[in-house]
């Protein structure tokens, strides 16, 4: 029997984790879930978001299915800090960040692939004025652990750091500007992360029989990071002889985004471009209620819908919100253990309500959401589980 370390965390993230096991119960999943503290209420009450506790089990188990957290900016953080912690040299961080750089999770799948039948799915006009609706079926790998994420930034930089700005000679144009007046945020890309993200979007391209990789990044601007991921995937490919490789600029390809979106199979991109490139891509899908993650290290794997805490849908009773992308990152989870068979049940199930279109959530329903939704038709969160666990 698996066990699976169970992070709630806040907001919604509470209600779709408990939903998810709901399922996978249904399912028949023969697993043991240990219950672990993440979010916002630890930030609160211990300082830490990601208590050491949480961190152990996850090191033992391995394995975590993950809700959502709320991170609030650094004033809100050190506000709402228990008193008798103030002052005491306290820093928020978010746990998700800092799970990923604890267990090294570097490589972050996210796939997009539209369910037919799904009212939320891009449609395209055509010349003669009908409209097309194509099929996307894109998984995104986002460099989960470096890049302009990897947290090496400061405002008012030290001098040291200012001093060795200055050894660049594109820093002249900075000069005159006072330290206070400048924040700096570096991109920092090594060889090695790279070819892991690289060759893990290949590997994937060749098991699963996509026929295109694309470099998603800016060479032509960010020279020496674009710069060194590109030459490598250059490299990587050569030992896929029977997949292309792409390379796209991040901005142009959010453009095309709306114009051949079902022409890219794997995209693989630094962790900014990454996050940037799969939330648009899970637009042309259904969005956030459909956005599922899997963030894999070579120990430890965290399952997580790329959705928020949703704040204000939390206090909603009953919860009106999608639990699609949860359950889609706990199909995840179960592919990612082998367990094929009980992935692709759930999966199905999940593509027949949609299909049926009988039960759909409020954002389904292109409603704006809220405690009106269910009167004007919108399934809640629970009716959506029980209609999936129902085609079981
Ligand atoms: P969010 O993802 O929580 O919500 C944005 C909007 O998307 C919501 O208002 C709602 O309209 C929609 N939405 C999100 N999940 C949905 C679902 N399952 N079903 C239907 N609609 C859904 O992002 P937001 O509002 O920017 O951030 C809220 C909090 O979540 C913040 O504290 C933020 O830091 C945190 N956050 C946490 C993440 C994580 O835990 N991985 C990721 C993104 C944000
Ligand atoms: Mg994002």
């Amino acid at each position: 029997m698996k066990t699976i370390v169970a992070l709630p965390g806040d907001g919604i993230g509470k209600v779709v984790l408990k939903e998810a096991i709901r399922l996978l119960n249904a399912a028949g999943f023969n697993a043991n879930y240990i219950w672990a503290d993440i979010g916002w209420d630890f930030w609160c009450k211990e300082g830490n978001a990601l208590p050491q506790r949480t961190i152990d089990l996850i090191e033992e188990h391995k394995l975590a299915l993950f809700g959502a957290i709320t991170s609030k900016p650094k004033e809100a953080a050190d506000k709402e800090l228990v008193h008798s912690l103030r002052g005491k040299g306290y820093t928020y961080f978010s746990p998700i960040v800092g799970l990923r750089q604890k267990f090294n999770l570097d490589i972050c799948i996210r796939p997009c692939i539209s369910f037919k039948g799904n009212p939320l799915n891009f449609i395209r006009k055509k010349n003669d004025g009908t409209f097309e609706e194509p099929i996307i079926n894109t998984v995104i790998f986002r460099q989960n652990t470096e890049g302009l994420y990897a947290g090496v930034e400061w405002t008012n930089p030290p001098k040291n750091v200012r001093d060795a700005f200055e050894s660049n000679p594109k820093m002249k144009s900075f000069s005159n500007v006072p330290n206070e007046e400048i924040a700096i945020s570096t991109r920092i890309v090594t060889k090695k992360a790279s070819h892991r993200i690289i060759r893990a979007a290949f590997e994937y391209a060749k098991k699963h029989g996509y026929t295109n990789v694309t470099l998603c990044e800016k060479p032509n601007v960010l020279r020496e990071t674009s710069g060194m991921m590109l030459k490598i995937a250059n490299e990587v490919s050569k030992e896929y002889p029977n997949i292309e490789l792409w390379d796209t600029n991040i901005d142009a390809q959010m453009m095309w985004l709306t114009k051949n979106p079902e022409d890219y199979g794997v995209i693989v991109a630094e962790n900014m471009f990454g996050d940037i490139i799969s939330d648009g891509f899970a637009g042309l899908i259904g969005g956030l209620g459909f956005a599922c993650s899997a963030n894999l290290g070579d120990y430890q794997a965290v399952f997580e819908p790329t959705h928020g805490s949703a704040p204000k849908y939390e206090n909603l009773n009953p919860s009106i919100v999608n639990p699609i992308a949860m359950f889609m990152s706990a199909v995840m989870m179960l592919e990612y253990i082998g367990e094929i068979n009980l992935a692709e049940k759930i999966k199905n199930s999940i593509a027949y309500v949609i299909q049926e279109g009988k039960i759909k959530t409020y954002d389904m329903l292109k409603l704006k959401g809220g405690s009106d939704s269910l009167s004007k038709g919108a399934a809640s969160t629970t009716q959506m589980t029980d209609a999936i666990i129902s085609m079981l």
